[in-house]
């Protein structure tokens, strides 16, 4: 690292388990949570992490395409999985300074811990986040002194070329270890303890996600609804080779919309919802219809950032509301196409998007077919706390 350049940090999600101690008929890591998947809260709270800037999910093989960022395969052992993550990271452009190592099955880490990890590394090669014990412990009829025990769990943080060294040793000598730490423990560096989060469990057994439910929904009780609407113009087609793009779905259609970007008045109603729902301005401030970046930008480039401002505050999208007014092109033959790309890019199930459309009875520039508008709402959930600094530094 270049003296003075802020390190480059990635993060690997190791998620190829199968679960067997849950015993659910899929891996617990996909099983539902809160409106996603286990593994999808860690992964969407490290990607709106501003100082990461690489995140890695290391799946199953028949699990390949179950996250919303690309993925490898993992290995038979957890070890295995990780060196994976590891080995793929070396072959980065950009190879990473520090590397954080996270449990899949831990969905309810914060922000706060994941920056506690990081700051220690600036002085320590090797970070664990530690939890002191406090039930008294018994080892058969004898009491376990506990002063000296702590509960180690994940995001462990790690110099990167020294974690890739030791991890490819440890494969030549093949040694079962079930955290990353014990890889410096070896070779006689004592992980460096911050303080661990007593809600950061492992979803281990089915009494676990009960309690993750439990603290992630008492921890995204601010729950706030925002509107947006947007309008665009009608164009004959013959006068642009762009498509008709709406709800993020190409339509057959005589005319298209007219804009700086793919102008598609749907998502862009929707970002506009989720950005207010956060207060962070609208769509025109952070992508600006003079920028020459986004001349013909995908608008679903658009809704993900304005999803990753709430995510990135610890907070869940509960439910995404769009209504298109016009007379044609016909919505309803697309609408599940709609939902289901919506609901794709931010991550939730398909019901909790919905799609409606009207005409106004061509009364209007609706009913005169000049163009389109749409009306969205969305609904989040977000911790009261909710102060996330913003990785592009927006309101
Ligand atoms: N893991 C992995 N590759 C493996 C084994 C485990 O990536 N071959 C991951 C798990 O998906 C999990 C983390 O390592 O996120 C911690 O492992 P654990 O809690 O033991 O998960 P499982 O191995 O899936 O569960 P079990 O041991 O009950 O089968
Ligand atoms: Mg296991």
């Amino acid at each position: 690292m270049p003296k003075g350049a802020a390190p480059v940090i990635a993060a690997i999600v190791v998620a190829a388990g199968r679960g067997e101690r849950f015993g659910a008929p899929v891996p617990k890591q996909f099983l539902p949570l809160l409106g996603k998947s286990v593994l999808q809260h860690s992964l969407d709270l490290l990607a709106s992490h501003p100082r990461l800037s690489y995140v890695l999910p290391v799946l199953h093989p028949d699990h390949i395409n179950a996250s919303s960022l690309p993925a490898i395969a993992g290995g038979l052992t957890r070890a295995e999985s990780v060196l994976r993550g590891l080995r793929h990271l070396s072959l980065q452009p950009d190879k990473p300074d520090y590397v954080l190592i996270h449990d899949g099955a831990r969905p309810c880490l914060t922000t706060d811990l994941v920056d506690r990890v990081i700051d220690a590394l600036y002085n320590h090669p090797c970070v664990v986040p530690a939890i002191a014990l406090t039930d008294t412990l018994r080892r058969d009829s004898s009491t376990v002194e506990r002063r000296d025990l702590y509960a180690i769990q994940t995001p462990q943080g790690f110099h990167f070329d020294k974690i890739l060294a030791l991890a490819e040793k440890n494969a030549v000598a093949n040694q079962e270890l079930t955290d990353d730490a014990g890889l410096f423990e070896a070779i006689g560096i004592s992980p460096h303890r911050v303080a661990g989060e007593r809600d950061n469990l492992k979803i281990t057994h089915p009494d676990d996600l009960r309690h993750a439910e439990m603290y992630l929904s008492s921890r995204t009780g601010d729950v706030r609804c925002a509107s947006g609407y947007d309008v665009h113009r009608l164009i004959p087609k013959d006068k642009d080779n762009r498509k008709l793009m709406i709800g993020g779905v190409a339509i057959a259609h005589d005319y298209v919309l007219e804009g700086h970007s793919d102008a598609d008045v749907a998502l862009h109603a929707l970002t506009d919802a989720l950005l207010g729902t956060v207060g962070a301005g609208d769509i025109g401030q952070h992508f600006s219809p003079k920028d020459p970046r986004w001349k013909n930008a995908d608008s679903l480039d658009f809704l993900r950032h304005a999803a990753s401002l709430v995510t990135s505050r610890g907070g869940l999208v509960a439910h995404a509301d769009v209504t298109i007014i016009c007379e044609e092109p016909k919505i309803s033959p697309h609408r599940d196409a709609m939902r289901k790309i919506i609901a794709d890019n931010l991550f939730v199930d398909i019901a909790r998007v919905s799609v409606k459309a009207t005409t106004t009875e061509g009364l209007g520039f609706t009913g005169r077919r000049e163009g389109i508008a749409a009306h969205a709402t969305a609904t989040v959930r977000l911790p009261f706390s909710a102060t996330m600094p913003l990785k592009d530094g927006a309101p």
